[in-house]
Parts: C-alpha cells; structure tokens; sequence
C-alpha cells in the first residue's frame, strides 16, 4: 500500500495504475478512526474494481462544533495498517492545507430541503456545505469510477448523489449497508467516547429502529403512531432525541403515512456523544 499526502502524487498513482491496465478505481472516503463500518467499503470497491484508494482526512470544514474537531479520534498509523489488511492500494493522507490552501474561497452548496432538514438542523447547515465540498475535491483528485459510502449517513449519501449530479462528475456513487455491533449500535467513530453505562443506553437507538419495523410489519403505518413507539424506546433508556424523522427516501419531505419507502433517522445525544442511525422502511 502506498501512503501519499498531496493530490499531484494521488494523480500520479492513479495514471501509473490506469497504464498498468487497471480499469476501474475506486475509492472511499474517510475521516480515520477505522472500523468495520469503513472496512466494509473498502471491500465493496475491492470486489468491483482494481484499485482501492482510501482517503483520510478529518475534515474540518464540515465540523460545526470545535470540541468535537479537537476530541475526534486521530490514529494514522494504526489506520494505515487496517486499510493495508482490508486491501486499500492508495491510502491519501493530506492535511488541512493541502486541501485548503491560502487563499481557498470555494464552496460547493447543495440546496433545496436537502440540506434544511435532519442532520442540517442538528449539526448546522454548513455541515453539508463542508461534505460536498471535500467530496467534490477527493472525486476530482481521484478521478474514481465509482465512490462507497455507508448508509449509516443515509442523508450524505443524497446530498453527495444530488452533488455529483449537478456538477457532471462522472463517479457513481455505491451505497453500502450500515454495518452494526453485536448489540445493534450501527459502528462510528464516535463510539470509543461512550462510557460502558452510555454504550448500553445507546443500543436504544437501534432498539427503537427495530420498534418501527416491527410495528409496521404488524400494518401500523401511520405515522403518529410509529414515531410514539420509537419515542417510547428511546425514553425508556433516558434518551431525548434530537429528532425521530420519518421522510421521503427521495426527496427528503415529512410522511404521515408509509406508502413509498421511507427514512426513518434517528439523532440523539448519549452523554456528550452525538450520534445517528437509520432505517430504510418499506410495506411488507
Ligand atoms: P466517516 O465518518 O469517517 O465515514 C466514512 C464512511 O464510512 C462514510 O461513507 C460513512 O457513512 C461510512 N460508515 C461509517 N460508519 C459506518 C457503518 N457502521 N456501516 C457502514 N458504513 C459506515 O462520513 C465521513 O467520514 C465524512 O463525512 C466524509 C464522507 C469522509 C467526508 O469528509
């Protein structure tokens, strides 16, 4: 595996692999701290393609809280060696100025509901604004055939599949399942934060995912009611959330009903750990 740390050697690597023959790269993009969640990426390209770059960099134009920049996990070494065993070929490892030189003034803004809603109105809306804008430079940089991201970020996966739409940049963009624990917490990076008493707490997110699906495989579909159960789990293990919303798998609007597949995403604070997860519901 090679490690690089500027975009003129990412390019380089990518043309010298192109003219060994490789036909397909692809990449995923990271902020480090890996787990299984990112692994499962890197396998998906692994299986599609010929070359794996991964990037990490913690980006901090999509962060909107400063303690949870400065306290968010950073290992590269211990990174560089899982990306290595999962079969990453490229690891891209920039820092802040490589990406943001002096003098960097764009921005690429996804508009519309998209970014109003959700994740938008927990973290901020310059949250999306500093996604889109790092993905946009990592798939230019890589020139990728396609780009794996987890579902876990259910609303990310939009914003970046509307981004590289409108621009015309040519990578497809594959979604991966949400990869979970044993006892159901959907993997983050953000999980090493969480005591032992807010860990088992937090398993009242899936729990309350898994309250939904049930409900609905039993023919609630009304909306009211399926957010009360959800509610009711969360509640129970001293979790207010931050929201509990059920929208349009496509265009992001509010359902009352579930008729065509709907987002049920869930963010709450457990402790001073902020975290999401999400569930793709659909009509038995
Ligand atoms: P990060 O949080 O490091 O996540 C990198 C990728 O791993 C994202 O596509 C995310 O959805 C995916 N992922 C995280 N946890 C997962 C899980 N449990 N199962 C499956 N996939 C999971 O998301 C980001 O970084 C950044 O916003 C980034 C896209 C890199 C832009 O800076």
């Amino acid at each position: 595996m090679k490690i690089v740390r500027r975009v003129s050697e990412l390019r380089d690597e990518v043309r010298r692999a192109r003219a060994r023959g490789a036909e397909r790269v692809g990449i995923v993009p990271t902020m480090g701290a890996l787990h299984d969640g990112h692994l499962s990426l890197v396998r998906a390209a692994r299986r599609d393609g010929d070359v794996v770059v991964m990037s990490i960099f913690v980006n901090p134009k999509q962060f909107t809280e400063s303690a949870d920049l400065a306290g968010y996990p950073r290992q590269e070494a211990a990174d560089a060696a899982l990306a290595e065993s999962a079969g990453v070929d490229v690891l891209f490892a920039p820092d802040a100025a490589e990406l943001y030189p002096d003098g960097f003034a764009t921005t690429v803004h996804v508009g519309g509901p998209l970014t109003q809603t959700m994740e938008a109105s927990g973290r901020g809306p310059e949250h999306f604004d500093g996604v889109a804008t790092v993905v946009a430079k990592l798939l230019l940089a890589s020139d990728a055939d396609a780009a794996y991201f987890g579902q876990k970020d259910a609303q990310q996966v939009m914003v970046v599949r509307r981004m590289v739409a409108d621009l015309g940049i040519r990578t497809r963009i594959v979604a991966c399942p949400t990869v979970r624990d044993r006892d159901g917490l959907a993997l983050s990076s953000r999980n090493v934060r969480l005591s032992a008493e807010e860990r088992s707490r937090a398993t009242a997110i899936p729990r309350a995912l898994e309250a939904v699906e049930a409900a609905l495989a039993l023919g609630e579909t009304s909306v009211e009611a399926l957010h009360a159960r959800a509610a009711a789990v969360l509640t129970a293990a001293g979790i207010s959330p931050e929201y509990v919303a059920f929208v349009d798998e496509r265009t992001v609007r509010p359902v009352s009903e579930i008729a065509d597949p709907v987002l049920c995403a869930i963010a709450a604070r457990v402790g001073s750990v902020r975290l999401i997860d999400n569930a793709l519901l659909a009509l038995p």
